[in-house]
């Protein structure tokens, strides 16, 4: 059983309810529930949310500490301003993905760069939450 762990940044929280239009009805709740069954037989996937920075950076560096598996992480609009959260993802030696629901190249400009993406293997973005369950079966192959 490999050890996962799903991270979410901020606003992620009101998934579902938060402009439904670009992130869809299903609440991250249910996201997380839905998750962790599909992968039942292959990982046990810790999930995280916080609207905080520096919650999201200690719980990067207990997740290294813990050595697990591999990582999912959508940093929300910290993934467009946050070094700390690239520097916690780079220092962590964690296997990373990043996810995000919307396709950030089709948004506003500020969207378009990703401080994190360079400190994960992969970056899968626009396939709404489809994207989680394709992070995750990469790391679950890779
Ligand atoms: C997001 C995209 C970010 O630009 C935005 O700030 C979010 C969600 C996404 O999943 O599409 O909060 O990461």
């Amino acid at each position: 059983m490999k050890r996962l762990a799903l991270l979410n940044g901020p606003n992620l929280d009101r998934l579902g309810k938060r402009e439904p239009e670009i992130y869809g009805h299903t609440t991250l709740a249910e996201l997380e529930t839905q998750l962790r069954e599909a992968f039942a037989d292959a990982a046990e996937i810790d999930c995280f949310q916080s609207n905080h920075e520096g919650a999201l950076v200690d719980k990067i560096s207990a997740l290294a500490a813990a050595e697990i598996d591999g990582l999912v992480i959508n940093a929300a609009a910290l993934t467009h301003t946050s070094v700390a959260l690239r520097d916690a993802l780079l220092g962590s030696q964690l296997r990373a993905v990043e996810v995000h629901i919307s396709n950030i190249y089709r948004r506003e400009e500020f969207r378009h760069k990703s401080l994190t993406g360079p400190a994960c293997e992969g970056v899968i973005t626009g396939l709404g939450l489809e994207g989680y369950y394709a992070a995750i079966r990469y790391l679950l192959k890779a």
